[in-house]
């Protein structure tokens, strides 16, 4: 009986993180969650190791639990496969290289004026063109995924065929005879080596992910780039403005710095405030809504919210803007008659709500009280000069209506 009540806290737990303090209170559910949680994540360890197992795993409940309980917060966290990993074993997940990486180009002192007849939202996942989650493992390759992924939904735009095409070949060739590529490396340069190989990279089931790197055989495999070649690499101005108006053309590659705070996150609306340092990975910002920016990972579907992670709109997000670039394409002229691979089944929620804490800052100071009557001015770059931070303020791109919700103004 006792431990029927026992498991019935644990699959509670597990489903909803809340009983999660109430659990570590005692030791004895402590373990009993351990064990449930290897079950359910496959792991076995010998006695030594599943000592130092244990007490990361404590470690990272005990976070999640912490996390889940402050005020406010937007974004769920949850135990996952990173819960029992060191340090170094999590590290070995990420990849982005930012020694020697290009820093995007300074921001325009003064807003563009195209960003007035953007969408409010566009969410490429919602039109069929992003590809099903992948998988980096633990090898520091997201650079490659990342490309590649802002890769695929404007190859999808053009040609009208939605393609995995291979992260296998970035990791074998972009630094072949210079380094390890599984040691970490930079978008950039995967379009500029295939801008120098002729505008070609492979499809993924022409040229399969090891997850090693290998020798490159990229001239041996069929080029997968059928209607359109890649030209070379377009870097993205440094500020959330020029990354959302890229967005609305087609998804980008993005670097940012991975806390722990973003390992174990879940679902919901991630703002972080506890990164430090540099970024260290990358992965594929595919869309953009009032409040967040849409981002696809590399880490396969049971991590975040099946893959995907939103994070906040008019926030720093730790860095997410300053590496930003996707390729430059030209279409060849020979229609694509491929067949579309797996699109994702992610569907993001276009509904509005008010963000209950819209962070109040200026985007591209120096901004003057005579910009706010330009409405995109007002609500993206200058919100606090303009005095549009009240609690009562709608996210940008919509409007109040009368029952009190913010939303589109066709909506209401
Ligand atoms: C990162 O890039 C720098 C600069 O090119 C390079 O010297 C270094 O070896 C790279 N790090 C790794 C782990 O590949
Ligand atoms: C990147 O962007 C942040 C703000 O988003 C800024 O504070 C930081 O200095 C930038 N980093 C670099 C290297 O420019």
């Amino acid at each position: 009986m006792k431990f029927l009540i026992l498991v019935a806290i644990i699959g509670a737990a597990l489903a909803d993180e809340s009983p999660l303090k109430a659990i570590l209170k005692s030791p004895l559910a402590t373990l009993k969650l351990y064990s449930s949680f290897k079950g359910e994540q496959h792991l076995a360890f010998q006695a030594a190791e599943d000592r130092l197992r244990f007490r990361l795993f404590r470690k990272n409940a005990e976070f999640v639990a912490e996390e889940n309980s402050v005020e406010g917060e937007m974004a769920k966290f949850a135990l996952n496969f990173f819960s029992t990993m060191t340090e170094s074993e999590k590290q070995a997940w990420l990849g982005f290289n930012v020694t020697g990486a290009e820093l995007s180009p300074q921001a325009p002192s003064s807003p563009m004026l195209s960003a007035s007849s953007l969408p409010p939202t566009k969410l490429w996942t919602n039109e069929d063109k992003v590809t099903a989650v992948k998988n980096q493992g633990g090898c520091g390759s997201c650079w490659t995924f990342g490309a590649v992924g802002g890769l695929e939904t404007r190859y999808a735009i053009k040609s009208g065929v939605l393609r995995n095409f291979a992260e296998q070949e970035y990791l074998d060739c972009v630094y072949e005879g210079q380094r390890d590529g599984c040691g970490g490396g930079w978008m950039n340069a995967c379009y500029e080596y295939s801008a120098t190989a002729g505008g070609r990279l492979a499809k993924s089931v022409d040229y399969e992910y090891t997850g090693r790197d290998g020798y490159c055989q990229g001239s041996n495999k069929p080029d997968g780039m059928i209607a359109a070649r890649i030209k070379g690499n377009v870097p993205v101005r440094k500020s959330e403005a020029a990354n959302v108006e890229a967005l609305a053309e087609g998804s980008l590659a993005v670097a940012f710095e991975v806390t722990n705070r973003f390992y174990s996150y879940s679902s919901g609306i991630f703002k972080d405030t506890s990164c430090y340092s540099w970024p260290n990975h990358a992965v594929t910002a595919v869309g953009y809504t009032p409040l967040y920016v849409l981002v696809k990972n590399s880490w396969g579907k049971n991590w975040g919210d099946q893959g995907f992670v939103r994070f906040a709109r008019n926030h720093h997000n730790c860095n997410l803007w300053n590496y930003s670039s996707y390729p430059e394409l030209s279409e060849t002229g020979v229609a694509d008659n491929g067949g579309n691979d797996e699109k994702t089944d992610y569907t993001a929620d276009e509904e509005v709500k008010p963000d209950p804490d819209p962070e109040c800052v200026d985007v591209y100071p120096p901004c003057y009280e005579y910009w706010c009557d330009v409405d995109y001015v007002r609500n993206d770059y200058c919100r606090k000069t303009c005095g549009v931070c009240d609690e009562n303020a709608c996210p940008s791109g919509t409007i109040r209506c009368s029952d009190g919700v913010c939303r589109h103004e066709h909506m209401c």
